[in-house]
């Protein structure tokens, strides 16, 4: 079937099987390799965008479900200058990507977070993150990431 969607703020169209889900449609006909694909069950994260604003697993979501919707993967939350986004090097910053495998969902999940709630707790960095597993960092280095990322994004718009 015929898909249209906005991928990183460019309209996209795909032809695709109805079963095909996002995460397969964005690495194997898309080329975009960044969404990681771990479980493809739902329980790791790994493989999470925003989907109109809200972070989503893209192993669970058909692509009917996409047609019409804005996806922003990883590829698309650089600076405009195509360095590191914010987000991005306050990762670097804080040693929060070790392998790197569950790094572009934990990024999204915080740049979720920030766009609904741009002064976090560390504790609701904790819950927005809870999806999203981790099995090198032990999470503080990416709880403090998300947290200097929010106050330099605050500083920013002062
Ligand atoms: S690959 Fe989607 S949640 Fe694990
Ligand atoms: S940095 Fe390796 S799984 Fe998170």
């Amino acid at each position: 079937m015929h898909i249209e969607f906005t991928l990183n703020g460019k309209a996209v169209s795909v032809d695709v099987s109805e079963e095909m889900t996002l995460l397969r449609c964005l690495r194997e006909v898309l080329g975009l390799t960044g969404t990681k694909s771990g479980c493809e069950s739902g329980d790791c994260g790994a493989c999470s965008v925003l989907l109109n604003g809200k972070l989503t697993k893209s192993c669970l979501l058909e692509m009917p479900l996409v047609a019409g919707k804005e996806v922003i993967t990883i590829e698309g939350v650089h600076a405009p200058d195509g360095g590191p986004g914010i987000m991005q090097q306050a990762f670097l910053d804080h040693g929060a990507a070790q392998c790197g495998f569950c790094t572009p969902g934990m990024i999204l999940a915080g740049e979720a977070l920030l766009m609904r709630n741009p002064s976090p707790s560390r504790e609701e960095i904790r819950r927005a993150i809870s999806g999203n597993l981790c099995r090198c960092s032990g999470y503080t280095q990416i709880i403090d990431a998300i947290e200097d990322a929010a106050q330099k994004r605050l500083v920013k718009t002062k």
